[in-house]
């Protein structure tokens, strides 16, 4: 996969520069579990994946910088002097903060020239951003020999976000994209972000992941609305996050806060539980576990988060009734994107076709499937 990407990249960029660029490869992830939870200072549970961005860099001749996105055929063209967010940006906003959270940081940037493409399907919830913003640390880092850790860099990824995308995300993205590790989830403690990798074996089962192909309008807003909730509560319980509160703890302020309020705060403490959970049913290999800790993952978001769509309520409730898939859920921050499926191997084929048709039917429209490996993080290539 990333060798054709990468191909197609070079192609682009010889066409258009004459320097030899460096190539970076920054994959997108899946989250197994645990979402919400990373802005909570709690647990997640994501891997890097065999899809991504690739990104050939190098530095300017001139006076300005040139950046080519493949995928979309648009090129931008910008000075490293004079930065600011784009209003409508779209991925130019990702690169740009970069940039400028390098240059607080008082890292010297020259002018570059860049051309990147990608194989994460955009707005699935596999975070083809986070792969993005990955790519150009890396590569700015390299190019430009900052000395930077990877520790830092996915922390200048995820400020990009905040500043100039206007999402305030957790790290669990940056993180996972940066530090995957082939055929391996990393249980991320987002306090101390730290992670243990956890080989993952499901045996006669697979992920798949079942992308509605829709992104409703407002998902950016209401992300921040969430995270906002989050704060006010464990402002009012005294805690420097949910991380730290109970249930009991919940209900000693239950007066004090709205209905709605209390039931996100109360769905963050219990997929923070089911994150630790899913780790040692990982240990232990109980696979019916894992599919079960999914499906209550997906009625607190659904129900309780209010982070979920009809589309993906619609492919979680039709797993329910086959007895070859064992859990699923819908992944990432919600409003659209992919579920995520703990399927039998051997069901897989027939459930594709029944989904496909299924969904079809009911919103005139297709939904894609895919399987995907659990990859190592943003490189040189
Ligand atoms: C988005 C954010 C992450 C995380 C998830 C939800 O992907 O970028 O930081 O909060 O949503 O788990």
């Amino acid at each position: 996969m990333a060798k054709k990407l990468k191909k197609k990249v070079l192609n682009s960029f010889e066409n258009r520069f004459d320097t030899a660029p460096l190539i970076v490869f920054s994959p997108g992830r899946i989250n197994l579990i645990g979402e919400h939870t990373d802005y909570n200072e709690g647990f997640t549970f994501p891997a890097a994946i065999n899809k991504g961005i690739v990104v050939a860099l190098s530095k300017s001749n001139t006076e300005k910088s040139q950046i080519y996105a493949v995928d979309k055929k648009e090129a931008y063209e910008f000075t490293v002097q004079d930065i600011a967010p784009l209003e409508n940006g779209g991925w130019r906003n990702y690169i740009l903060g970069v940039v400028s959270e390098l240059q607080k940081l008082g890292k010297k940037i020259g002018n570059f020239n860049a051309v990147f493409a990608g194989n994460i399907p955009s707005g699935a919830g596999m975070s083809s951003s986070a792969a993005l913003e990955n790519g150009f640390v890396l590569g700015l880092n390299e190019l430009f020999g900052l000395q930077l850790s990877k520790k830092e860099m996915i922390f200048i990824a995820q400020k990009a976000e905040h500043n100039f995308v206007g999402v305030k995300c957790g790290i669990m993205d940056q993180f996972a994209s940066m530090f995957g590790i082939k055929n391996s989830a990393l249980f991320l403690d987002c306090r101390t972000v730290q992670a243990d990798p956890y080989h993952i074996d499901l045996y006669e089962y697979k992920l798949m992941l079942i992308n509605s192909n829709v992104k409703h309008d407002l998902s950016e807003s209401a992300y921040n609305d969430r995270r906002a909730v989050c704060e006010k509560v464990s402002d009012i319980l005294n805690v420097n996050a949910l991380r730290d509160a109970s249930k009991k703890d919940l209900d000693c302020i239950r007066q004090q806060i709205s209905e709605e309020e209390y039931q996100k705060a109360l769905y963050v403490i219990n997929e923070n539980l089911r994150v630790q959970q899913f780790s040692e049913s990982i240990k232990k290999g109980d696979l019916v576990d894992l599919g079960d800790l999914l499906y209550q993952s997906h009625k607190g978001l659904s129900e309780h988060y209010k982070v979920s769509c009809s589309e993906l309520d619609f492919l979680v409730n039709n797993t329910k009734e086959n007895p070859n898939i064992l859990g699923a859920r819908m992944m990432g921050g919600g409003f659209g994107g992919c579920t995520i499926n703990l399927i039998l191997k051997s069901e897989y084929k027939a459930f594709k076709k029944e989904i496909t048709k299924k969904f079809k039917e009911r919103f005139k429209k297709e939904c894609s499937i895919y399987s995907v490996k659990l990859a190592d993080g943003t490189q040189l290539i």
